[in-house]
Formats: C-alpha cells, structure tokens, sequence
C-alpha cells in the first residue's frame, strides 16, 4: 500500500477541487492507502527565497514556516498529488509557493526519484488549455525531481461552488486512485 500526499490549493472548502479531492481520499483509502493532507491554504508558506542554505539547519527551510512540516511527509511519500483550481492562468500562490519550496530537495540532494504525482485541476473557461497552466509546470517539475505521472483529472467549464457536480470530475478523481 502506498502513502500518498495531498496537497491542496484552493481556499473554498465546499469548492470544485476539494470535492475531487475528498472523492480521490475517500477511494485511495478505501483501497488501503494512507493519506496525508495539506490544504495550503490553510497554512503558511512563504516563498522561496534562494538562500540555497535548505537543511543546513536541520529543516528544509531555514525561513520556518509550515513548509517544514510539509517537507519530511513529501520525502516518505510514494504519491503526491496536487489538487487546485487555475488562478489567472497559473497555481495559486498558497500552493506554489510549496512547489517552489522543492527546491530543497533539489538543493540539498535529497533523494526523492521515484515517486508517482498526479493532478486534480479544475477552471473557469470551457478551454483544456487553460488547464495548461497547472499542467504543465507540475509536469515538468515532477519529470525534474524524477516522478513519473500516474494520472490527471483537468476539468474546464467549473465557476460556481457545486459546479462540479454537472461534470464527470468526481467520478475522475475517485477512478484515478485506482491507478495507484
Ligand atoms: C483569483 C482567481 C483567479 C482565477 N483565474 C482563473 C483563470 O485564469 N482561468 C479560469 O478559467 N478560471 C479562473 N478562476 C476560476 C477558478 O479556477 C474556478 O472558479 C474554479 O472552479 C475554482 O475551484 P475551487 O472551487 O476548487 O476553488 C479564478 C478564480 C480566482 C478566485
């Protein structure tokens, strides 16, 4: 069974991408895994500030902050999966400035090849290529640290709480654990 990282995006609790993301939970934990989640929203993450001195204190980041306890859950895990809405064609700051904070790992020379990422992402405009915006950079910050994608759940055309729920999203996100 595997240990899977959550790392969520959005601040709307009752939101399109937390309901993907407890839907995915729900079925990864029905199969055995064990998950753990961060709703990045609801922590402090400040940005990276390329002091390159990540864990010369014994932490990932020597500005402390909830990246630290972040960082020792992604480095066990054997999944991370992130979970967001697009702001303005890009991810949002609460949860890039995580992805940033990898840096770390990079930095530091941690071993982390080898672990599976997927996506959850959802937007406004009925345009796959907006999801772009998500897409990619997690794609190919995860070719980068050596994860391979196990899969992603991209769903244009959801504005409103509940939006979801017209589209197959949930469905998606419950399948995609299946892949894991
Ligand atoms: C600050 C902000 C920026 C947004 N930027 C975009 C955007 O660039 N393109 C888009 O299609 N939707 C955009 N949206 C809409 C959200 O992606 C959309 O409402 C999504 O369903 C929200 O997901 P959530 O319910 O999980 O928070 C934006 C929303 C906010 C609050």
């Amino acid at each position: 069974m595997s240990k899977i990282v959550v790392l969520t995006g959005s601040p709307r609790e009752k939101g399109n991408s937390f309901a993907m993301t407890e839907a995915f939970i729900k079925a990864a934990e029905e199969k055995g895994h064990s998950v753990t989640r961060f709703d990045t929203d609801k922590l402090t993450v400040g940005p990276c500030h390329a002091c390159e001195t990540c864990y010369k204190t014994g932490e990932a980041c020597s500005f402390a902050d909830d990246f630290n306890a972040i960082a020792p859950a992604v480095l066990d895990a054997d999944v991370i999966v992130f979970s967001t809405p697009v702001y303005w064609y890009s991810i949002p700051a609460q949860l890039k400035s995580v992805l940033d904070k990898m840096y770390s790992f990079c930095v530091a020379g941690k071993d982390i090849a080898g672990k599976g990422c997927a996506v959850l992402a959802c937007c406004e405009e009925d345009d796959m290529t907006v999801l772009d915006g998500v897409r990619v950079p997690i794609e190919r910050s995860a070719a980068l640290m050596g994860w391979h994608m196990v899969g992603e759940v991209l769903v244009p055309g959801v504005l409103n709480v509940g939006d979801i729920d017209k589209t197959d999203g949930v469905a998606q996100a419950a399948a995609l654990a299946a892949k894991i």
